[in-house]
């Protein structure tokens, strides 16, 4: 989809009330011609929010917090920005309209009636089961209430090759609408019945819609009611849906809650619509794919802390493996990311069905946080009583460390890993990082350079030639991914300051500006920038096809730029030192600054930032 256009979002700030919206979430009271709350964003207990209907502006005097209802959205609602412009837009009445020619805006149009369609057919499937005493009488015996039946627009595909066909593919359009949205499947040339070309996907099936982030229903997945093959059959990937991407049940979580703070991911639809039921309304599912970084992007935006749910047996712990791998470059300090074994034999659904809600919330409180899983899992694939043991424990944690951002999180788990292992963090981390990298390590995931390897040759090639600039690159993932801001030491920074290429002076505001006041998605960066010298670059940057892994290969990548820039600088400097002392005398101090650039030429040790 196009961008937003600013013009849109100067409209809808201007149309929307930033009073009625944050006083929805946050209980303000009026003070002369403006409104004042505690802050919900830092702990206070005198009120230091200001909101302002004049300006359409908040602003905390306590943590500095500011800005415009889209910000609060964001912020507050932990949207993204087309997500907060979207709730804006619905409450307003009005439809949000996407830059990029004719094609982008016919694809949109396009969109629109398959959203439709989709909504109509649920409903179809709704009534369905409404009739249907069998299927009504399954939900049953599975402990659904008609209440959640509702709630979550549960519905069945009658037992027809063809029912959905007739009622909504009447001409060639709609057939071909409802084959784009997997509703209808194509036969073979041969296999034409009665003159229809088409039959029904799910026939005879429990329908769970799923969901996007607005309530649109975006695919189905359905269940067989008696025995059967295949138990699941879920909607290809389509225009609209992508199973990597959406959680089930994540729509109905979010309007359960108004302030979400922990997520429990489980893997079944079933299970999700159970806990939903028993009141453990963040229950989430994967739409039988294993959790993908993706996912766990979104996930992040919303809450803090994560609970995987995963089956006891063998194949459950394979899937928490993987979560686990797929985990490791968004953990992070301030983010709680936990495991939950559940009993030989038991689903969440059927555990949370035998012993409440209350018993159930009771085993989140003792899960295995991330850094313990992996600990134990490791210890099971090598003998510790030995050196060769622990040798190996090292080498396997060694690619799970990597994908690890830097940060605090790392350096405590490092700690645990040389704990285990039996030698000093600093040891470990030594060894590491100067012999060869494992096999499974890619170049995305290779740490930042250290000192050792620093460059002071002047414009010498970078090892990622041909994406412009040093400086370019360093604002591109900033841009993208602005978290990683806080990853860059005081050192890295002040190397900037004598640095004289092209655009540096963005690319110290944009850090400065984002250590300061942290964000974690690029359009909050967008939007700050909006009417800021450089905001139009940045938006270009972003719009760019850029493949960077994960904001921990973004990361070394951005503190691999300010170093070569700083060095380049620092080479700049020194040879225009040695050419003044060729004619005239240095004074001390620069004879001083000379000394300290000579220095920084040679190779260091470890001990650096
Ligand atoms: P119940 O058996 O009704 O309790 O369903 P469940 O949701 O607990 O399913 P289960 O634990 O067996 O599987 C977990 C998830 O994996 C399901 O919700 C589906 O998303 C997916 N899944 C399971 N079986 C199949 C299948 O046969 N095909 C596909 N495509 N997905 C499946
Ligand atoms: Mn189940």
């Amino acid at each position: 989809m196009g961008l937003i256009p600013q013009s849109f979002i100067d409209e809808l700030i201007a149309r929307a009330d930033i009073v009625e919206v944050i006083g929805l979430r946050v209980p303000l009271k009026k003070a002369g011609r403006e409104y004042k709350a505690c802050c919900p964003f830092h702990g206070e207990k005198t009120a230091s929010f200001w909101v302002s209907p004049e300006k359409q502006f908040y602003h905390c005097f306590g943590c500095g917090a500011h800005g415009t209802v889209l910000r609060f959205l964001m912020e507050h609602d932990r949207m993204a920005f087309p997500e907060a412009v979207e709730e804006l837009a619905t409450r307003l009445g009005l439809d949000v309209p996407r830059e990029g020619g004719d094609a982008a805006t016919n694809v949109h149009r396009a969109d629109e009636s398959l959203y439709e369609l989709m909504a109509r057919v649920a409903g179809f499937y709704s009534e369905t089961l409404a009739r249907d005493e069998r299927a009504r009488q399954y939900l049953e015996r599975r402990g659904l209430e008609p209440q959640i039946i509702e709630r979550f627009g549960i519905g069945f595909a009658p037992n027809s090759w063809n029912e959905v066909l007739r009622r909504f593919g009447g001409n060639e359009a709609d057939r071909k609408q409802l084959a784009d949205l997997g509703l209808i499947i194509e036969r073979d040339r041969g296999q034409i019945r009665d003159g229809e070309r088409h039959y029904d996907r799910f026939r005879e099936r429990i329908m769970f819609p799923i969901r996007d982030a607005r309530g649109r229903v975006i695919a189905f997945g359905g269940r067989i009611i008696e025995q059967g093959e295949p138990k699941y059959l879920n909607s290809p990937e389509t225009a609209l849906f992508h199973k990597g991407r959406e959680l089930y049940a994540l729509y109905e979580t979010r309007r359960a809650r108004s302030n979400l703070k922990r997520l429990l991911i489980v893997e079944g639809y079933m299970d999700a619509v159970r806990l939903h039921q028993s009141g453990i309304t963040y229950a989430v599912a994967t739409l039988g794919t294993a959790t993908t970084p993706e996912h766990l992007k979104r996930i992040f935006r919303l809450v803090n802390e994560v609970v995987f749910a995963f089956d006891g047996d063998r194949a459950g712990r394979a899937a928490a493996w993987r979560a686990l791998q797929h985990a490791l470059p968004e953990a992070r300090e301030g983010r709680e990311i936990r495991f939950l074994f559940l009993p030989d034999g038991h689903d969440p659904d059927s555990l949370v069905g035998e012993e409440g809600r209350e018993a159930f919330e009771k085993r989140l409180e003792t899960t295995l946080p991330l850094s313990e899983y992996l600990v134990r899992e490791l210890s099971e694939q090598a003998d510790l009583s030995h050196a060769d043991g622990r040798a190996r424990f090292s080498e396997l944690a060694r690619p799970l460390f990597a994908k690890l951002s830097e940060g605090v999180y790392r350096e405590l788990l490092l700690t645990r890993i040389a704990g285990v292992v039996g030698i000093a963090p600093q040891r470990l981390n030594e060894l590491w990082s100067t012999t060869g990298a494992p096999q499974s390590r890619t170049a995305m995931e290779a740490p930042p350079p250290s000192p050792t390897m620093r460059t002071t040759t002047q414009g010498r090639t970078r090892t990622s030639a041909g994406r412009g600039s040093l400086v370019r690159q360093a604002i591109d993932r900033l841009v993208r991914f602005p978290a990683i801001a806080a990853e860059v030491s005081a050192q890295e920074r002040a190397g900037l300051e004598v640095c004289e290429e092209a655009g540096i002076e963005l690319l110290r505001e944009l850090l400065d500006d984002l250590r300061e006041r942290p964000v974690q998605i690029p359009a909050q960066v967008i939007e700050r920038w909006a009417d800021k010298p450089g905001g139009d670059a940045l938006q270009k940057l972003l719009q760019r096809e850029e493949i960077v892994a994960d904001a921990a290969a973004a990361a070394g990548e951005l503190r691999g730029a300010l170093v070569r820039l700083a060095d380049i600088a620092a080479a700049r400097r020194l040879e225009a030192l040695e050419e003044k002392s060729r004619t005239i005398r240095l004074e001390p101090e620069e004879l001083m600054e000379f000394q300290r650039l000579m220095m920084r030429k040679k190779p260091r040790d470890g001990g650096g930032s």
